[in-house]
């Protein structure tokens, strides 16, 4: 039997129905044909495979990297770069069909290596990423998405004797390495690290070699990043979107930063401040934004440790801009309502998951009205989506 695949899900997986239920199809593309098996069934939708190519898209290109699609690191490697950009402009106005139209789609000025961070499993010193939603270690020597210096020291790593556990690699403009190791294991340490520019290892949040933190750059602004600060992943179009959010704000603002991190957003916007605040819950990275604004010659700024619902109420001046920035849970009903009462004349939603800021943003649409929109490929060859609101109050 034959299934049309009809388009892509919100996790870039083919749709099809067999016997009217709906049936997940990973690494297929719209209007392929296919016979499929079941690889989970659940009471309202099924998961398939494809078993063979009845009619393969035009669209299809043997993907560039060989670990894919078994290592679960990206979902859309089996077309083209333009064709994933086409793939998912289509999804986000779908998804804002009410809200917004004809939302643009920015895409990532580099598509493979653009990485800064990526997180790896160790097991029995082998390196890799764990196959799509299990625990089977699939080893890799190299990520396609990961920068060429994350690349570089991966067989170094293998070195290591970390033995079971987990590596978050990061590097910054100057292809400098952090790592941070999560492990029991002694390491060794006898390699020469300098020869891969490592600056630090931090291992079980302990300095186990140089330092913590090392300084990256965006746009001529420098931010110091310790080893468990957030940063965007996507240093090519998080410039883009830092001038976007920039030039979308009036002059001389008085700024709440909301989910600030290390501060960069803020201080990306700070030629626009009067006056700046910054709220982030972990406590490396509110030191890191305090450095931040002193490197970058930022006198006006203050930064505040804790939750942003406990915290937004606090902040003693009239705000005129506030930016959010939340994990892909989005914002939570009492930081939506505090926004809502401080009804700032502009409110900037940054959101690494569309379908929450949807969500959140039919809650605000109460004060607020949408003034543009835009969707920028932070996360090039994966089914996520960064978007940018700009609203106005009503
Ligand atoms: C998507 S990141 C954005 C960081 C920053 N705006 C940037 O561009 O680098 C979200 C940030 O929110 C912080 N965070 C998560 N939940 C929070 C909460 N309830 N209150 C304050 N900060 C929170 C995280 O630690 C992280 O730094």
């Amino acid at each position: 039997m034959s299934y049309k695949i009809s388009k892509l899900d919100n996790f870039g997986r083919g749709i099809t129905y067999v016997n009217d239920k709906i049936t997940f199809i990973p690494n297929t593309l719209p209007d392929e044909e296919i016979t499929l098996n079941i690889t989970e069934e659940k009471s309202q939708y099924q998961v398939g495979e494809v078993n063979t190519f009845i009619k393969e898209s035009p669209l299809r290109i043997k993907p560039l990297c060989p670990y894919y699609p078994k290592c679960g690191g990206c979902e859309l490697m089996h077309t083209s770069y333009a064709n994933t950009i086409a793939l998912k402009k289509t999804k986000v106005n779908e998804i804002f069909e009410n809200l917004y139209p004809d939302i643009e789609f920015a895409a990532s000025p580099e598509p493979l290596h653009y990485r800064n961070k990526i997180t790896l499993k160790v097991q029995n010193n082998q390196l890799g990423y764990y196959s799509g939603r299990t625990h089977k270690l699939i080893p890799i020597q190299e990520c396609f998405l990961a920068h060429p210096a994350i690349n570089k020291v991966i067989p170094l790593l293998n070195k290591l004797n970390i033995g079971n556990g987990e590596v978050t690699i990061r590097c910054n403009y100057n292809a400098e390495i952090l790592l941070s190791i999560a492990s029991n294991n002694h390491l060794n340490l006898k390699e020469d690290l300098t020869t891969y520019k490592i600056v630090g290892i931090v291992q079980n949040d302990q300095v186990i070699y140089g330092e913590d933190h090392f300084i990256d750059i965006i746009n001529h602004h420098l931010y110091e990043i310790s080893y468990n600060s957030f940063f965007q992943i996507n240093p090519y179009i998080t410039s883009i979107i830092f001038k976007d959010i920039s030039n979308s704000i009036p002059d001389n603002s008085k700024i709440l930063d909301l989910y600030c991190g290390v501060g960069s957003i803020g201080i990306a916007c700070s030629p626009k401040a009067q006056q700046l605040y910054g709220v982030e819950i972990i406590p490396n990275a509110i030191l890191n934004a305090l450095k931040n604004a002193q490197i970058n010659h930022v006198a006006n700024a203050s930064y505040h440790l804790g939750e942003v619902a406990n915290i937004i109420n606090k902040i003693p001046e009239d705000i005129d801009t506030v930016i959010v920035d939340p994990p892909r849970k989005g914002l939570d009903q009492l930081t939506i309502k505090t926004i809502l009462e401080m009804h700032p004349s502009t409110l900037i939603y940054m959101s690494c998951d569309p379908q929450t800021l949807k969500r959140d943003l039919l809650k605000l649409q109460e004060k607020y009205q949408i003034q543009s929109m835009k969707a920028y490929d932070m996360f090039p060859y994966t089914y996520h989506i960064e978007c940018l609101c700009i609203l106005n109050l009503k």
